[in-house]
């Protein structure tokens, strides 16, 4: 009988109840973890996650955490604690998928103060001090991902504060790579470019200029899939990426090259 990759593993996703957080989750209890999956109001879509992967023969549970609040990390945990009980007593993680995010952001001109905060909020505070509390659970040899984008790298001035919360996305994975690696703990970032999910449905879906454009961005000439990236994510969780860390994988199907 062949083992699988992540047999034995506990992993976090945040943002687990729609697009590239459901594939990730998905692709996870494939490969043997037991999947605890955050949503923010969605409870139907966690729970359909949750069936399909028990359908699949994982194992996941699925927690509602909004994000971008202050104590949004210390509660995200204590569901995480209630949840992982009835799989593994000990409470530990081995692999943490920062993954929830939000676009809302605009030009330069547009922002509000209120905007960049809660842009700010959700993607860059939320991942913060879910590390810090998740740091007490989280087990020598484990995984740090993060979710950042292509748009870290590629300018992008019509979502510009977005693009900032990616670039500090990755230094704060750097950060936590060195400060870590002693411990056999990998942090790295993986950066989507377009991915068909609800976030870009409305302009995209069902659009053929927008696809045909969005897809023209990308040397590999389509638009990016959830599995896509969960595929990544997939590997830098597996023990065959013990030797990749500090580092923001492009997941972008070679945009802007
Ligand atoms: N799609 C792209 O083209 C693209 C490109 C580059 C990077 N990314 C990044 O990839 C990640 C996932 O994006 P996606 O396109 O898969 O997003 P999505 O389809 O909009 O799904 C977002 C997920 O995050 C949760 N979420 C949203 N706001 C939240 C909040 N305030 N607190 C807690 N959870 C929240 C949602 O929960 P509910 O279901 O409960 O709402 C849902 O599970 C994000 O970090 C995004 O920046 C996406």
């Amino acid at each position: 009988m062949s083992t699988k990759a992540l047999e034995g593993r506990i992993a976090l996703v945040t943002g687990g109840s729609r697009g590239i957080g459901r594939a990730i989750a998905e692709r996870l209890a494939g490969d043997g973890a037991v999947v605890a999956l955050t949503y923010a109001r969605n409870e139907e879509a966690a729970r359909e996650v949750v069936r399909r992967i028990e359908k699949d023969g994982g194992r996941a549970f699925a927690v509602r955490a909004g994000l971008g609040r202050h104590g949004d990390a210390a509660a995200l945990w204590a569901g995480f604690d209630a949840g992982i009980d009835a799989f593994a007593p000990e409470r530990s993680v081995d692999i943490i998928v920062n993954n929830a995010g939000i676009g809302r952001s605009s030009d330069l001109a547009a922002l509000t103060e209120d905007g960049f905060d809660e842009v700010f909020a959700v993607n860059v505070r939320a991942p913060f001090f879910i590390v810090q509390e998740g740091l007490k659970r989280l087990r020598d040899g484990g995984r740090i991902i993060n979710i950042s984008s292509g748009a870290a790298r590629l300018a992008m001035p019509e979502a510009i504060a977005y693009g900032a919360t990616k670039g500090a996305l990755d230094t704060f994975t750097l950060n936590l790579a060195k400060e870590l690696g002693a411990r056999g703990i990998t942090a790295n970032s993986v950066a989507p470019g377009i991915v068909d999910t609800d976030v870009n449905a409305g302009w995209l879906r069902g659009n053929p200029e927008a696809e045909a454009h969005a897809a023209s961005l990308a040397a590999l000439g389509r638009i990016g899939r959830p599995d896509d990236v969960a595929d990544i994510v997939a590997f830098l969780a597996s023990p065959d990426a013990r030797w990749v860390t500090g580092r923001t994988i492009d997941a972008t199907g070679g945009a802007g090259l």
